[in-house]
């Protein structure tokens, strides 16, 4: 069995040409913007900032360097391969089937998990918006049954005021049968909205899509822009108040505005030229993306002090607090409200454009059942796995809090990121006869650099914490110290194979970043991630492996709606 788990795709040329090819490099950089500028600048910003400060400015460009280095990697595969899945098909070329399997179920999390997240902040933007127009809607319809009850029981056992409304919603919801009717109805709504925009097809889609975008560029230029005038300069100097550790822990909450540059790689065979356009597109979106967030994050911390932004909506906090008129505080919330319906619209399309291309051509390999990647005859899109991922999506809305799916999204995507970085490295190292990519990630050997530059974060992280640092090696001490001490552990191996074979040091640092990162999340969510892998692996044993096509001669799943049918 362990070579067979192992077996590995070859490039397919040509895929099978079920999918319209009409995306230009036009379209594809705007899905990049799409995706990427959403609840994260919106909303997970205002926690980061609360614990950095205005170095939040710098985790920003932290994580555009650590985004960047995954992108170049995916970029280099994007150019090699024109097949949509993405980091999926990725891993299949590079390291067999079992690590495709796990990267494809990574990307769940990415995408529809991710969906989850976007919907519910989509949600909080959008009442705020029918607020404002004197339409407020009532609470036992824009929150999870879940979370309103948590919130009612919290409320009688510590009988804080804050709690009341939930608790008065929960008491005053309709029912039906003696069941309370409640829904979080507009991340429903814009769920099933999205989901049709992808179903019907990829120009629909497409169009919607470049609308959304140039409005979400104007709009948040113009937050920038206004903001500017309000910017107190000395609140800058709050730079880290809660030290170099603090500020680390805004890392989390700011990949997760980053995610999704990667999603345009699910559209590989909707591109007109993929392997040109793809990794193009990919580098634009994040250079736009970076721009807009560093002067974002400048307006938020040069407006309010850090400690209050710990709000879901903080840009809108900030502007109401601006000791200006009503009628002009009221333009601004409303602005930055209506920027942020449009913005996080458009990640949820393309997020829900991406699942389903990857649960397509995960079903062409066999590893998901032939009928959930038809395409169907008139539109030309994926459509089961559309309707599926709208399900995959709406379903946890009745029940999912927003930190734990925003968490765990990051998780998914930081362990795919971390695959297609240590696929290049290896791709450099030894590159199978087919491998051609049209763009390379420069080599720099990385023996020596590897070593130097592991002494020196050793040294630094000494100088900079003595105490922490000697703490990591009393065995006595657990906690958090046992994510560090796995990190360290993962980074001698790493270190051994760099060494050993002068392994192409930029995918490496793209490697350890990431997995840093993910070692800042905290156990809970490596918990969490093990029951997820767990569960992935049971389905692949259960079912992927026995019906994968790879080394069957059979590399097509066979399909009654035949692709490419007009
Ligand atoms: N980067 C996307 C967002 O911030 C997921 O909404």
């Amino acid at each position: 069995m362990s070579r067979s788990i192992f077996r590995r795709k070859a490039v397919e040329p040509t895929p099978p040409q079920g999918l319209r090819r009409i995306l230009s490099l036009f379209d594809l950089t705007a899905l990049g913007v799409a995706a990427v500028i959403g609840a994260g600048i919106f909303s997970t910003i205002g926690e980061a900032a609360a614990m950095a400060g205005s170095s939040v400015t710098l985790v920003f460009v932290l994580a555009a360097f650590v985004a960047g280095l995954s992108a170049l990697a995916y970029a280099e595969m994007a150019s090699n391969t024109p097949i949509a899945g993405s980091a999926y098909t990725y891993a299949y070329l590079t390291f067999g089937e079992i690590w495709a399997w796990v990267v494809g179920w990574m990307l769940v999390l990415e995408y529809t998990v991710g969906n989850i997240a976007v919907a519910i902040s989509w949600s909080g933007y959008f009442q705020a918006l029918l607020a404002s127009w004197g339409l407020p809607l009532p609470l036992y319809w824009g929150t999870d049954p879940f979370t309103l009850w948590k919130q009612a029981q919290a409320f009688l056992e510590t009988g804080d005021p804050a709690l009341r409304p939930a608790y008065e919603a929960w008491q005053q919801a309709p029912r039906w049968a003696g069941i309370p009717l409640i829904a979080n109805l507009p991340a429903l709504f814009i769920n099933a909205l999205v989901t049709a925009i992808a179903y019907i097809g990829i120009k629909e889609s497409r169009t919607a899509n470049n609308l959304l975008v140039a409005l979400k560029i104007g709009a948040v230029l113009l937050v920038i822009g206004l903001g500017a005038f309000f910017v107190q300069p000395e609140r800058w100097l709050t730079f880290m108040p809660n030290g170099f550790t603090g500020t680390m822990r805004a890392v989390g909450a700011v990949f997760f505005a980053y995610i999704g540059f990667d999603a345009l790689s699910t559209t590989a065979e909707e591109a007109r030229n993929p392997r040109r356009d793809l990794p193009l597109a990919m580098i634009l979106a994040l250079l736009i993306c970076t721009l807009l967030y560093v002067g974002v994050a400048l307006v938020l911390t040069g407006l309010a002090p850090h400690k209050t932004l710990a709000v879901a909506d903080p840009l809108a906090y900030v502007f109401n607090q601006l000791p200006i008129s009503e009628g002009w505080r009221r333009f601004l919330t409303g602005l930055v409200a209506i920027s942020a319906v449009i913005a996080m619209t458009s990640v949820l399309l393309v997020f829900q454009i991406g699942q389903p291309r990857i649960w397509y051509v995960m079903s062409r390999d066999g590893l998901l059942p032939a009928w959930l990647g038809r395409i169907h005859p008139r539109f030309r899109t994926p459509h089961r796995a559309t309707l599926l991922t709208g399900l995959a999506v709406g379903v946890p809305l009745f029940f999912s809090s927003l930190s734990a799916v925003v968490d765990m999204t990051s998780m998914g995507t930081l362990v795919a990121f971390a695959v297609v970085c240590a696929g290049v490295a290896y791709l450099h190292y030894r590159p199978p006869a087919a491998y051609a990519p049209r763009f390379r990630v420069p080599y720099i050997p990385g023996r020596w650099l590897y070593i130097g530059l592991l002494g020196i974060g050793l040294l630094w992280a000494y100088l900079s914490n003595p105490q922490g640092f000697s703490a990591l090696w009393d065995w006595s001490q657990g906690g958090s110290l046992w994510r560090y001490r796995v990190f360290l552990l993962i980074l001698l191996i790493i270190g051994y194979f760099v060494v050993s074979y002068n392994l192409s040091m930029l995918p490496i640092l793209g490697l350890i970043s990431t997995l840093y990162f993910i070692v800042e999340l905290d156990m809970q969510n490596w918990i969490r991630l093990g029951v997820w892998t767990g569960a992935g692996l049971l389905i692949y044993f259960g079912y992927s492996y026995w019906h994968a096509h790879v080394g069957r001669g059979s590399p097509m799943a066979p399909s009654e709606e035949a692709p490419g049918a007009p």
